[in-house]
């Protein structure tokens, strides 16, 4: 799936104004050579305003002016959220909560999954949407819904549970293996004995329950709830239209949804970017090479700020040159496309102060809009990148069914969450310009260096044999603590932790210490440098592994925190605890130091240098996100910069957020 050019554009709302606005747009647009808009994100009340009635007047007016001014239509279907009369007339379409309350009208993102009511007319009103505009060249893209989340626990979804169980399980008996009912004496013995996983169940809190593998299930059940919602409308839209791509716009690493699933029925992934200020650019990094990874292909960036956001706590305005920079960074990770989140900012609401193109002055002489239409006439001159490749010899494992069961633990640690230890990892191979995969647990390892897979601590199907013939058959895997512990209903793997790691390793973790935040313990490693660890240590044995260092304090001092095991014509590294930067940095060092992993740049350079690769090009992006300025890397002295045409000398000083395009022949 690749489009013609890179779209450039966003989300916008003419239906929230008057038409006079609407030229005063086009011709503002054209200002920035924006050449794409996504409409109908949320205009449900206003093209249906009563059951039996359906108005098109304006979406029509709305898409033939974009058709007639040539811009790329990225068509929502406006599901996201319900009209008034359909809470009024049928108010069980609407959610129950965490806490067993029925919702009113309100909100977005609101309708059960499993009502038929919310599918019927969601179906009808995307077959209207689909025959009326799916003929129409300028659509380029279908939208569907938008920001798919949240969960509902209402008596429909509590019987279609049942049945999702009943499909996993088969019998009752294999269901209370499963969940070990047996505990606490749980046992059922009728599947409409088992209800919904949420405060008046089995939940403790959002995010804690009694039983993971119910709750685990129901996570599973909701994911797969709303992307059934999803095909639905899908394969509603292919009966009018056979070809233009379909997408919907995803959130990163929302721990709601399982994405590489999602991925699978999806023409091409979107998402939308919003870090808050202080989010570290490694995060931004690691967060675009997961949704490149969820189908191994680029992917569209649906949304961000041109400016400011509105929704969290501290709004810092981005500051001169960072939206470009970002959008490079964007590109840079497999973006072929730039959107914003939006073209002109609302009057009311709660996202009036949200930034957008067009500000609240109503005009095009602002700073934002300056650095809008510059980034807009560079992008329509880009040599052609649209479907170039990243190309990485580091795979790091992410895996949601993981992601929910880790921070469903009771215990040991309660400030143990996956992303940030995912994080982690990813940031010592962002800092090294090592370009990494975000890979799922059936991806292909094979074709990698190196395998990460930090926490993994639930293992499904056979990702544990696949990983040991990976590392028989030369690769390199590294895991951590708190991996191997649970299979797929998060019962343990009985006969010692890691579990099916515990050969491949060459350890035993016979126990789990937790540090509070204010603890620490004091490490060596074996080269006599000191450092610390954190959050969790393993207590370590030794079954045939080398040890990187000992704890120096507690009373296990003297038992390995790391370790790497030669198993089969590969290795099996193993972090036992968890380490500051400096000491995780000095580790990794010393397990990657045989692989010879390719950086993007050999130079030590503290800028960002990712590149994309096509059969015969390959495309270097150098950004500064130091806040600082620094020297350019010599590697880069004498060349052109393809964003300006300004050549780089050994003296160019690289400001905050310069970015630089450096294009070679492969
Ligand atoms: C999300 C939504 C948009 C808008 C933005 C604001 O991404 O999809 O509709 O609310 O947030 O940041
Ligand atoms: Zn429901």
């Amino acid at each position: 799936m690749t489009f013609s050019k890179i779209l450039y554009g966003g989300d916008y709302n003419p239906n929230q104004w008057p038409q006079e606005v609407w030229r005063e747009d086009m011709r503002i647009f054209k200002e920035a050579a924006i050449n794409s808009a996504t409409i109908n994100v949320f205009s449900w009340a206003k093209i249906q305003p009563a059951e039996e009635e359906y108005n098109f007047q304006e979406l029509d007016e709305i898409v033939d002016l974009l058709s007639k001014e040539n811009y790329q239509i990225v068509l929502a279907t406006s599901t996201a959220a319900l009209p008034a009369w359909m809470f009024k007339k049928y108010p069980e379409v609407g959610r129950r909560d965490f806490n067993g309350r029925l919702h009113r009208f309100g909100q977005r993102h609101n309708a059960c999954p499993h009502r038929l009511v919310y599918q019927k007319f969601a179906s009808r009103l995307v077959a209207k949407l689909a025959e009326r505009y799916g003929k129409n060249s300028h659509v380029s893209c279908w939208h569907i819904n938008n920001e798919y989340g949240g969960e509902c626990y209402c008596e429909k979804c509590e019987a279609a549970f049942r049945v999702w169980l009943k499909e996993r399980y088969g019998t009752i008996a294999a269901l209370n293996q499963a969940w070990n009912l047996e505990f606490w004496g749980h046992t059922v013995y009728a599947w409409d004995e088992i209800v919904t996983p949420n405060g008046l169940g089995d939940a403790m809190s959002p995010e804690k329950t009694a039983f993971a593998g119910l709750s685990l299930d129901y996570r599973r059940f909701m994911s797969d709830s709303l992307l059934a919602n999803y095909q639905m409308e899908r394969d509603i839209i292919r009966q009018y239209d056979a070809t233009t791509p379909i997408t919907t716009n995803l959130m990163g690493t929302y721990k709601g949804l399982d994405y590489f699933k999602w991925a699978k029925e999806m023409d091409v992934v979107s998402w939308d970017n919003y870090p808050a200020y202080d989010t570290p650019w490694s995060s931004i990094a690691m967060k675009h090479d997961l949704m490149r990874g969820l189908k191994k292909q680029p992917f569209m960036l649906m949304e961000q700020t041109p400016s400011q956001q509105n929704w969290q706590a501290y709004n810092s305005l981005k500051k001169p040159g960072q939206m470009r920079a970002q959008s490079y960074q964007s590109i840079a990770h497999g973006a072929d496309t730039i959107q914003f989140f939006q073209l002109r900012r609302s009057v009311g609401g709660c996202e009036k102060f949200h930034g957008a193109v067009i500000e609240h002055v109503g005009h095009e002489d602002t700073r934002v809009f300056r650095e809008v239409a510059q980034l807009g006439k560079e992008l329509a001159q880009l040599p052609a990148l649209i479907g170039a490749k990243n190309h990485s010899e580091v795979a790091i494992v992410f895996d949601w069914d993981n992601y929910w069961s880790l921070e469903y633990t009771s215990g040991p640690n309660v400030d143990l969450k996956y992303v940030a230890q995912i994080q982690q990892y990813y940031r010592y191979f962002y800092d090294r310009h090592i370009p990494v995969d975000l890979v799922a647990v059936d991806a292909d390892f094979s074709q990698y260096k190196m395998v990460v897979a930090p926490v993994l601590y639930l293992l499904k199907d056979d990702v544990a044999e696949r990983l040991t013939s990976y590392v028989e058959q030369g690769g390199h895997f590294l895991t951590t603590f708190m991996s191997g512990i649970v299979g797929a209903s998060d019962n343990v793997i009985l006969g010692g932790y890691p579990g099916p790691f515990r050969k491949l390793c060459g350890v035993w973790a016979e126990e789990i210490d937790a540090l509070a935040p204010e603890q620490h313990n004091t490490i060596a490693f074996t080269d006599g440098t000191l450092g610390e660890a954190q959050l969790l240590c393993d207590l370590l044995h030794l079954e045939g592994a080398q040890s990187y260092g000992s704890y120096t304090s507690n009373f296990y001092a003297g038992q390995a925190f790391a370790t790497k095991n030669n198993y089969g014509k590969g290795q099996a590294f193993y972090v036992g605890t968890q380490l500051v930067p400096q000491s995780l940095d000095h580790l990794l060092d010393q397990m990657t130091a045989d692989l010879h992993l390719t950086p993007t740049i050999k130079e030590a350079t503290p800028l960002e240098v990712t590149q994309r690769v096509t059969k015969d090009q390959v495309f270097t992006f150098v950004m500064n996100f130091t806040g600082t300025t620094v020297s350019l890397p010599q590697t880069f002295a004498g060349e052109t910069d393809a964003l300006t045409g300004n050549m780089l000398n050994a003296e160019t000083p690289v400001a905050p957020f310069a970015t630089y395009l450096i294009i070679s022949k492969r």
